[in-house]
């Protein structure tokens, strides 16, 4: 069933929480990992980051092909226009995120795995292997910046995203949020 203005599609429903959610739970990990050097959640947010793109890509195909849904209230131009960036942002964020970060830990020498499975092979010094070497230290350092920037942008689009959820919600009294959680307005 296609998404309509009254009703959502459940793929629309169903890969909007999946992403959205992991997307939260992804940045909350690496920021906290990141700042108090919690090395032991290196491996487990590299392979969630990973797998999200499993997700990431039907949704943004789905999204493609079904176009962005209709507004559920009497949104103003300006809301309009706010939305439709923040949209923007929030989509291409679930696509940067997880390509940035496998292009700082792959170019960076330091393989990339899912939970075990190794997609990439660390690059050692053969003549010592405790010794990580960067296969592209330009790329590694591209990754990193675009992982850093693109995690703060879309830790803003998040806030704005959820603070227009919640306008609609409790001050428009409109269906936007009921209509993303899956209900009939
Ligand atoms: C949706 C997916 C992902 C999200 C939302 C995400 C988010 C983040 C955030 C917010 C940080 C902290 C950055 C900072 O504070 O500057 C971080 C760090 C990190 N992420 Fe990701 N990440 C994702 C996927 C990945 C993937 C796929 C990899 C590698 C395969 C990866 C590897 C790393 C590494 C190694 C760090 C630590 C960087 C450092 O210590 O300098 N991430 N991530
Ligand atoms: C608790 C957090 C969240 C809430 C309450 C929420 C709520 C909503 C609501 C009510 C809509 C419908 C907007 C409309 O009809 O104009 C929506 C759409 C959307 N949300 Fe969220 N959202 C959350 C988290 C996220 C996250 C983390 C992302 C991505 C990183 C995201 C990405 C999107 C996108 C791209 C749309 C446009 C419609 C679509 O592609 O399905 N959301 N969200």
């Amino acid at each position: 069933m296609p998404d309509t203005a009254s009703k959502l599609s459940s793929m629309t429903v169903a890969l909007h929480w999946i992403v959205g959610l992991m997307m939260i739970g992804l940045l909350a990990v690496g920021i906290y990992m990141e700042e108090y050097e919690v090395y032991s959640l290196y491996d487990i947010h590299k392979s969630l980051g990973v797998l999200i793109l499993l997700v990431v890509i039907p949704r943004i195909v789905h999204r493609i092909r079904n176009g962005w849904p209709t507004a559920a209230g009497d949104y103003t131009a300006i809301e309009h226009l706010m939305s439709k960036i923040v949209h923007y942002l929030l989509i291409i964020g679930t696509l940067l995120l997880p390509i940035s970060g496998m292009l700082m830990s792959g170019m960076g020498g330091h393989g990339i795995s899912v939970f075990g499975l190794e997609l990439l092979a660390e690059n050692l010094n053969p003549s010592n292997p405790d010794e990580v070497v960067p296969i592209n230290e330009f790329l590694a350092g591209l990754g990193h910046s675009l992982h850093g920037w693109g995690g703060d942008i879309l830790l803003v689009a998040i806030a704005l995203h959820v603070i227009g959820a919640l306008k609609h919600h409790i001050i428009d009294k409109d269906g936007t949020l009921r209509r993303m959680l899956g209900k009939s307005i």
